[in-house]
């Protein structure tokens, strides 16, 4: 439990001034001030409770029997790190990650839970609400504001402006999520302004998604509010966001990684950094194992050229500057909350010691707390709703020997354009071409039971396999079955049906590869070693079997995702993204 720093002032004043003794003193610091630039030595800091109490070069008076002492040997001591913006209903539970990322370093994580409200909703919201409580970690959430992605095309649930409201009352609800469909506030589309009216009313943080807008559409999106961006992709697109007041989220995670980029030129132009922070946007098992977290980004733009105190400050300050969270939070000061991380050196910066609250949670990479397991409700565990699949289910009909149709060719994993093919057809059943690289493509509604479903064709893919299915898609969540064999592809499909989600490989009647994601088909109940095991075999077995694309688990999360050009497809159909319009897979 979180002191208040309202309540704690008497407590922390009296200890600051000798008159109460602290619980933990370190001495002997190589203090990282992110308030100064500075490092200074010898420094001592005092701890009651959760909060620090005495930062300064002699914590003697507070000193007492009962206090621990803790000789730090000139170790460098900063404060812990925070990620702004990811996606944390991925891949593991919360307890799972709360793991990977402490020994990182990083100490507060602000979550943006959008898969898990266009599953199920509130309930889902509340639900990733309670599992993010009582972790040794702390976890913010913002309400998801991107759903519907398009609410011509997009059949996710989502929350009500009431939901919406009474989910800022809670204390770990900053305020709305990423506002990624920004041509609904250029617009100003009613329900999108009337929920940035009610969080700027409540004096709640609105975080940002521009990727494409600039000049006046970025002038008319910060005017409504919406102050913070992790979609830059270069130097020019962060300076122009910060001279218009934006704070920028460099990413550097699973989707983008940015920092190559941006760094040598945030440099060498000399711009204040006091608005800029990095962010993973969400990171996969295995780059969280071969890269790590925030830490990962202060060592790549240490390599890049910046001094290593902005990049610390970078990532931890700043953000909580921004959640203005800047009195509880963002470096070791008196009456901060005792986040603190303990270096051995300042190049690998992978903390020897991780504290939260006051606490040591982590100590030279291994978790040395409890974190228990809560028990999940068996409602969140039964969110595929369809029924028994047959390789009819794939049919394409036509009455021809041979037909023309239109592709979405993957151009990258996430990339699609347009493309064009002639299949042969056999018993009424248009046919996917190995040598030609065409495939079946289907995506089905799993959320609502409602049968709604579109089949159509996908090229470029090259794995020799017969089927390729995922429960996971941003941010629709439709089961999206890729295969060259209709059997192969209704026993993929039953198989996440059996296991309630999750990502499955079959070729000739057999499973190659499976991921279960048993909570709410999104993410997976299992330990996060089991996950990352499951995960790369997953993307192994497809690429061994010739995918020309190193990351194919993307192809499924990305192909309904209408936040992207050119060709998506979702239970509903096929659809243009810029025409806004349905496209017939047969010509
Ligand atoms: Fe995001």
């Amino acid at each position: 439990m979180t002191s208040s720093l309202a309540n704690s002032i008497s407590s922390l004043n009296s200890v600051a001034m000798g008159d109460k003794k602290a619980d933990l003193v370190l001495k002997n610091c190589s203090l990282l001030s992110v308030y100064t630039r500075e490092i200074i030595p010898k420094t001592q800091i005092a701890i009651i409770e959760d909060r620090i109490a005495y930062v300064g070069p002699n914590a003697g008076h507070t000193i007492g029997p009962k206090t621990t002492t803790i000789d730090v040997n000139e170790k460098f001591v900063g404060p812990g790190f925070a990620d702004p913006h990811l996606h944390i209903d991925q891949f593991v539970l919360p307890s799972e990650l709360a793991k990977k990322s402490l020994v990182c370093g990083v100490t507060s994580l602000f979550s943006d839970p959008i898969d898990i409200v266009s599953v199920a909703g509130y309930g889902g919201f509340k639900e990733f609400l309670r599992l993010g409580e009582d972790l040794p970690i702390r976890i913010f959430q913002v309400v998801p504001g991107g759903l519907p992605v398009d609410g011509k095309f997009s059949y996710s649930k989502t929350m009500s402006s009431s939901q919406e409201r009474s989910a800022i009352k809670h204390p770990h609800v900053l305020g709305l999520g990423e506002v990624f469909s920004w041509t609904k506030v250029t617009l100003r589309d009613p329900k999108t302004m009337k929920s940035l009216s009610s969080m700027l009313e409540a004096d709640c943080i609105i975080n940002g998604h521009t990727a494409g807008a600039s000049e006046k559409k970025l002038n008319a999106y910060v005017s409504s509010g919406i102050l913070s961006c992790h979609e830059p992709i270069n130097f020019d697109q962060v300076l122009e966001r910060l001279r218009l007041g934006m704070w920028i989220m460099i990413r550097e995670g699973s989707i983008r990684r940015d920092l190559k980029q941006i760094i040598p030129r945030l440099i060498s132009h000399t711009t204040h950094l006091n608005q800029l922070m990095f962010c993973s946007d969400g990171l996969d098992p295995l780059d969280m194992t071969n890269y790590g977290h925030i830490d990962h980004c202060i060592r790549e733009s240490v390599n890049l050229g910046l001094e290593t105190i902005d990049a610390i400050t970078m990532a931890s300050k700043n953000c909580f500057d921004y959640y203005n969270m800047g009195k509880d939070l963002g470096g070791i000061a008196p009456g901060k909350l005792a986040d603190i991380l303990i270096f051995d050196n300042l190049k690998t910066i992978k903390p020897s010691k991780v504290f939260v609250g006051g606490k040591l949670v982590a100590s030279n990479g291994s978790i040395v707390t409890t974190i228990k397991k809560k028990t999940i409700p068996s409602w969140i565990k039964n969110t595929v709703k369809l029924n028994k699949f047959s390789p009819n289910d794939f049919v394409i009909k036509s009455k021809k020997n041979q037909v023309d149709v239109n592709t979405i060719f993957m151009q990258t994993e996430i990339i699609t354009k347009l493309g064009e093919a002639k299949l042969n057809v056999e018993e009424g059943n248009v046919l996917p071409s190995y040598n030609n690289d065409v495939w079946k493509v289907a995506a089905f509604d799993r959320i609502f039971g409602t049968k709604k479903h579109s089949i159509g064709f996908l090229e470029n893919f090259g794995a020799d396999i017969g089927a390729f299915a995922s429960t996971w898609s941003f941010h629709e969540n439709n089961l999206i079955v890729i295969g060259s064999d209709d059997s192969d592809m209704a026993i993929a499909s039953n198989i996440l049906v059996k296991n309630q989600g999750g990502l499955v490989v079959v070729k000739s009647g057999k499973v190659v590869a499976s991921l279960p994601l048993q909570f709410a088909g999104i993410l997976s109940t299992d330990s996060f070693e089991d996950v990352s095991s499951n995960f790369k075999k997953i993307n192994d077995s497809i690429v061994d079997s010739g995918c020309k694309f190193s990351r194919p688990h993307l192809i499924p999360l990305f192909l309904p995702f209408l936040a992207l050009p050119s060709v998506r497809i979702l239970s509903n159909g096929i659809v243009d993204v810029k025409t806004r319009s349905y496209i017939n897979p047969i010509k």
